[in-house]
């Protein structure tokens, strides 16, 4: 490859800059041509391209959002859409493109590999949902910001001798409210990838504050209920007062960690390697430490198995 462009789509994830200035630093080190596509897939369909030279990626590291914008492009699941955004690469003479997204810009980049681009895939989004990566980009900020966020929680419920009910992001993944529970001491977790009862966990939180608790933290992931309903049950089978906090987009900002920054920069420095190796259709994780490149097709074919090590110790550790 000789010219190479670099977009985020889907929902954004801080550590996505960090991300894209690799891939432009990265380029520009080995020689390459680097374009920065402006609104994901919808950008490329509309042409809208800008060349990247080192300063345009200047100051960003630290800031969260993205700076090239991002969409959720409907046209471009057409295979018309495919086709006009594999045209619009070759116009301008692109032969490589790194996507930084989720499960859904994953999908387009092996279509688009398929019609001929050179593609690779960056995992970036706070859910941790894609597979063969121990981590995506975005998701040790959003922890650390839900476990920042049930410190102060906990701070006043313990006052007040309360339950309270924390809903994070994760439609389909539970992994957020996995690792924030644990790192939080939060009493029960709550996951799609879990069935759970709600008279078990109100029987557990009541001989729990027999034993002495003085507040109670119950983290629901978004996909597994809502944590209205869920305070509501919780107040009727307990009789605690129960209060909700949902923490919304706020776990989507921010400052990226020195974690996030760290494998962002890896991960889009091995993208340009592997396109400049001539790979295409892979998605770049990072499994026990060292940098893989795996099937797109195989990624999208495969739901990350989630942890249930984890989940029981978080239950066990928190009576
Ligand atoms: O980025 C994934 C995600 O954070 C989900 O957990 C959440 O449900 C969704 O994005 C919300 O995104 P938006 O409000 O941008 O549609």
């Amino acid at each position: 490859v000789k010219s190479i462009a670099v977009l985020t789509s889907g929902g954004d994830s801080q550590g996505m800059n960090a991300a894209v200035r690799a891939v432009v630093r990265s380029a520009l080190y080995n020689g390459l041509e680097v374009y920065g596509v402006q609104r994901g897939y919808q950008g490329l369909l509309n042409d809208d391209l800008r060349q990247m030279d080192l300063r345009s990626v200047g100051d960003i590291l630290q800031r969260g959002g993205t700076v090239l914008q991002t969409a959720r492009c409907k046209e471009f699941l057409t295979s018309e859409g495919q086709q006009r955004g594999a045209e619009v690469l070759r116009s301008r003479g692109i032969d490589g493109l790194v996507v930084i997204g989720g499960d859904g810009s994953y999908q387009g980049a092996n279509k688009l590999s398929k019609l001929g681009i050179k593609t690779m895939g960056l995992p970036g989004t706070i859910d941790n949902d894609i597979p063969f990566t121990d981590a995506t980009i975005g998701f040790d900020t959003a922890v650390s910001i839900v476990v920042d966020a049930i410190n102060k929680i906990r701070d006043t419920m313990s006052s007040h001798e309360r339950a309270s009910v924390v809903e994070v992001m994760g439609r389909h993944c539970g992994d957020i409210a996995l690792h924030a529970g644990l790192a939080s001491g939060a009493e029960t977790i709550i996951v799609p990838e879990v069935p759970y009862d709600i008279k078990e966990v109100s029987e557990r939180m009541k001989a729990n504050f027999e034993k002495g608790k003085r507040h109670s933290i119950i983290v629901i992931a978004e996909g597994a209920a809502k944590g209205e309903d869920v305070t509501r049950e919780i107040t009727n089978e307990t009789g605690l007062d129960a209060r909700v906090t949902v923490l919304g987009h706020i776990q989507r900002g921010g400052t990226p960690t020195a974690i996030d920054r760290i494998l962002a920069s890896r991960l889009g420095d091995f993208a340009v390697q592997q396109l400049m190796a001539g790979e295409s259709g892979k998605g770049c994780g990072v499994i026990n430490s060292k940098l893989v490149a795996t099937d797109i097709e195989t990624i999208v074919n495969t739901k990350k198995p989630f942890n249930m090590e984890l989940y029981e110790l978080a239950l066990r550790l928190s009576q």
